[in-house]
């Protein structure tokens, strides 16, 4: 199949990339960092998620962080919901998008969501019902679709036993994620087929974390198959809070070097890109996570 003309990018640094820093950020730094996402041509925005403020505290400003962003034309903010209360909480902020979501592994959707499979599926139709009804689009998440800190490798047949269950709720598109980012490129693409199997291809997304440094060849396999929509988080941010050892997604200067360079657009800056993740780190006394970021801040310094 040949590549994608365009590839959208969903940014979903303030949420999962800020969800598990330690330290207090403040509201105003996450709005000025969606500020500058924004800025930079980002269209897709992961903003913040209505989970429960004990399980994932830094999320606990998730209303102030939407309440404070000044919205732009064109630019579409989501936020994850992972329960009736969440959308409930949520809706009032006027999200274009939630996420619900779900996992591969019964023992990490019990770790993260505190439930089994079968029950959050049960959990998210309320949800899914609700949102579609108030014209918000859904997303669901499926965690760790290639292998689990809990149970290990994950089968492809579990992926689409779970794009299938998303799907019969009216969830209108999927992300498959490699929560702990153990994931190489057939073992990805097998997933993303599963996935398939319930979607059409643009309604199916990779959502990469780079712990062992594999996220940039899953994005490319994935582009083989045709998909062309990935979540990724400026300066490489970010982590899983219930997925021990998880390192943040890929970087979102990577991929946008990666796509550029493979004359796949995006409508994004990367200059104005890297400054937001030089905002952001500069903001958690953090060095860059991004290694094209890296070497085109050297450049510029020379
Ligand atoms: P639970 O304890 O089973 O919930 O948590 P519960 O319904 O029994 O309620 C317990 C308490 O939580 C009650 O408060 C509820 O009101 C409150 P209390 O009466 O004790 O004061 N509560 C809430 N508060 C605020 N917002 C809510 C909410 N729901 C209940 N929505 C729950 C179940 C799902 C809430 C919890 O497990 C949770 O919040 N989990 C979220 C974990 C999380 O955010 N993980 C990270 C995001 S997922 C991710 O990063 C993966 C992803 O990036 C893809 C990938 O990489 O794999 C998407
Ligand atoms: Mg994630």
């Amino acid at each position: 199949m040949s590549l994608p003309s365009h590839v959208t990018i969903v940014e979903v640094g303030p949420r999962d990339g800020l969800q598990n820093e330690k330290q207090a950020v403040d509201t105003a730094v996450k709005v000025e960092l969606i500020h500058r996402l924004q800025a930079a041509g980002l269209k897709e925005i992961e903003a913040t998620s209505f989970v429960s403020p004990k399980w994932v505290p830094q999320m606990a400003d998730n209303a102030a962080v939407m309440a404070g962003i000044t919205r732009q034309s064109g630019v579409r903010y989501s936020v994850l919901t992972p329960n009736l209360k969440g959308w409930e909480a949520a809706a009032v902020t006027r999200p274009d998008e939630i996420v619900v979501f779900g996992a591969a592994s019964e023992a990490f959707s019990q770790k993260n969501i505190n439930c089994s499979i079968a029950e959050s599926i049960e959990r998210f139709a309320p949800v899914v019902d609700a949102a579609r009804a108030a014209g918000v689009k859904v997303r669901g998440a499926i965690s760790c679709a290639v292998g689990c800190p809990y149970e290990g490798e994950i089968a492809p047949e579990r992926v689409a036993l779970v794009a299938r269950l998303m799907a019969q709720i009216g969830v209108q598109h999927v992300g498959v994620a490699d929560t702990i980012g153990v994931g190489t490129p057939l073992k990805v693409q097998r997933a993303l087929e599963a996935a398939l199997q319930h979607y059409p291809l643009h309604e199916v997304s990779g959502h990469f974390h780079d712990t062992y440094g594999m996220a940039l060849a899953n994005v490319h396999a994935s582009l083989q198959l045709g998909i062309r929509t990935f979540d990724t988080s400026v300066s490489g941010l970010g982590g899983c809070p219930y997925a021990k050892g998880a390192t943040g997604n890929v970087a979102t200067e990577d991929v946008v070097y990666l796509l550029h360079g493979l004359g796949i657009d995006t409508g994004i800056d990367l200059d104005a890109l890297i400054d937001a993740g030089q905002f952001i780190r500069g903001a958690l006394g953090q060095p860059n996570g991004s290694r094209v970021a890296r070497a085109l801040l050297a450049r510029r310094a020379a």
